[in-house]
C-alpha cells in the first residue's frame, strides 16, 4: 500500500513544530518499515509572499489526492492588514470547503502526568479519551433564511437550523466508524426535545446505527450532554453532535484536558476511491506570534495530529498508540516545554528536545 501525505507548515511556530513530526514519519520509516510518499508546500501568509495568494490552486489540487493533509498554522501580525480575500486563514477554509470537510474530530484526551492543568478534579479527567465528532458545514451557522431585517418598526435577527437527511447520514456514519476503531460506544446529542432538526437527527442516526450494530448507541439531549462531560466525562467514547453545539462542547471538553500546545484535531470528509476519507489534520493552536523562531513551541498538538492521521487516514491504529505512548512517557518522565510549566524548579525543554524525546 503506499500512503501519502502533504505537508503544510504554514506560518509562525507551524514550521517549528512540524519539523518534530518528520522525526517521527523518519522513525517509522526507519524502524517500523512504514514508508510514506510526502510532499510539502506552502498555506498561509508564507504561500502568500510567494503567489500573491494564501493558497495557490496546484496546492489546492494536491491537497484532493492525498490520503492526508496535515498542516500546522497559518496567520501572523505581518498579514493582519492584508485584503481579507488573501489573508492567511482564507487558505485554510478553501482547504475545508473544497475538500468537503464536514466531520470536525476533537479528541479531548487527558495524559495523568498533566491532570493538574483541567479545570476539573484529577480523577475526574485523568486518563480521559473521548472523541467530539462535530457537522462542520451545515445547521445553523449556514442555514437559510439568514440576516437581520426590518419587522414593523424593529429588527429581527435570524437564523435558520437546517439539516437534510443526507448531511446528517454522512456524518453519523463517519463518527460510527470512528467508534469502530475505537470503544464502540457512540453518543448522540441534539434538542429533540424542542428542534424538528433534533427529532430528523436522532431518526436518522439511529437508522444509520442499524448498519453497525457492534456499536451501542445512545441518545441524550445537548444541555444534558454539557453537564455530563463535566460530571464524570469517561462515561463517554465518541459523541457526535450538529455545529452549533459541536462548537460549544467541543470548545468545553477542550478545556477538560488543558493546554492549547496540547489539543490535537481532524476534519473528515466523503471516502474517496480508496475507501480512505478526505481527511485534513492540524493542531488547534495557532501561530503563536509571540513565541516563534525562539524555540519554545510544544511540538505535542502536531505529533498527536499525526498520530490521528495514523488511526484515521492509514489504519495504523498500533502505530498511533505507539506515538501516544511515547507522549504519554516523556510526560511522565516530566519533561515541559515552556506552556506546560506550573510546578516549582522545572525548567522548560526546548521543542526540538521535546521531539527527541518522543522519539527515544
Ligand atoms: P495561538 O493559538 O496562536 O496562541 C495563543 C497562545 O497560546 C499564545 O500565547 C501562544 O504562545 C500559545 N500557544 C499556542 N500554541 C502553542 C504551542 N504549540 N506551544 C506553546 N504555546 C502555544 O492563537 P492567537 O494568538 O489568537 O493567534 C495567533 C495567530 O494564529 C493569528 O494570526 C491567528 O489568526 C492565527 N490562528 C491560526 C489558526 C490555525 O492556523 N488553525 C488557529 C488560531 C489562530
Ligand atoms: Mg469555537
Amino acid at each position: 500500500t503506499t500512503r501519502s501525505l502533504l505537508i503544510l507548515p504554514g506560518d509562525g511556530i507551524g514550521p517549528e513544530v512540524m519539523a518534530e513530526v518528520r522525526k517521527v514519519i523518519d522513525w517509522l520509516g526507519a524502524k517500523r518499515d512504514l514508508a510514506f510518499e510526502v510532499s510539502e508546500d506552502l498555506v498561509g501568509g508564507c504561500a502568500y509572499d510567494k503567489h500573491g495568494t494564501p493558497l495557490h490552486d496546484d496546492t489546492m489540487a494536491k491537497a484532493q489526492e492525498v490520503d492526508a493533509v496535515l498542516l500546522g498554522a497559518v496567520g501572523g501580525p505581518k498579514y493582519d492588514d492584508l485584503d481579507f480575500s488573501v489573508k492567511p486563514e482564507r487558505g485554510l477554509l478553501r482547504l475545508r470547503k473544497e475538500m468537503d470537510l464536514f466531520a470536525n474530530l476533537r479528541p479531548a484526551q487527558c495524559f495523568d502526568a498533566l491532570a493538574d492543568f483541567s479545570s476539573l478534579k484529577r480523577d475526574v479527567v485523568s486518563g480521559l479519551d473521548i472523541m467530539i465528532v462535530r457537522e462542520l458545514t451545515s445547521g445553523v451557522y449556514f442555514g437559510e433564511p439568514r440576516g437581520i431585517f426590518e419587522e414593523g418598526n424593529e429588527r429581527v435577527g435570524i437564523n435558520t437550523q437546517r439539516y437534510t437527511e443526507s448531511e446528517i447520514d454522512r456524518v453519523a456514519r463517519a463518527a460510527f466508524d470512528l467508534a469502530m476503531k475505537r470503544g464502540k460506544k457512540l453518543c448522540s446529542m441534539e434538542k429533540a426535545n424542542v428542534m424538528e432538526s433534533g427529532i430528523l437527527w436522532r431518526e436518522v442516526v439511529t437508522r444509520v446505527g442499524a448498519d453497525y450494530p457492534e456499536v451501542e448507541l445512545s441518545h441524550m439531549y445537548a444541555d444534558a450532554g454539557a453537564m455530563q462531560l463535566t460530571r464524570w466525562p469517561k462515561q463517554f467514547d465518541v459523541i457526535v453532535t450538529d455545529n452549533l453545539f459541536g462548537d460549544l462542547l467541543s470548545d468545553l471538553a477542550a478545556m477538560l484536558t488543558g493546554s492549547l500546545g496540547m489539543l490535537p484535531s481532524a476534519s473528515l470528509g466523503a471516502p474517496m476511491e480508496n475507501g480512505r476519507p478526505k481527511a485534513l489534520y492540524e493542531p488547534v493552536h495557532g501561530s503563536a506570534p509571540d513565541i516563534a523562531g525562539q524555540g519554545k513551541a510544544n511540538p505535542i498538538a502536531c505529533i498527536l495530529s499525526f498520530a490521528m492521521a495514523l488511526r484515521y487516514s492509514f489504519d495504523l491504529g498500533e502505530e498511533a498508540a505507539r506515538v501516544e505512548g511515547a507522549v504519554e512517557a516523556v510526560l511522565a518522565k516530566g519533561l515541559r516545554t515552556a506552556d506546560l510549566l506550573g510546578e516549582e524548579g522545572v525548567s522548560p525543554v526546548s521543542t526540538a528536545e521535546m521531539g527527541d524525546a518522543v522519539i527515544a
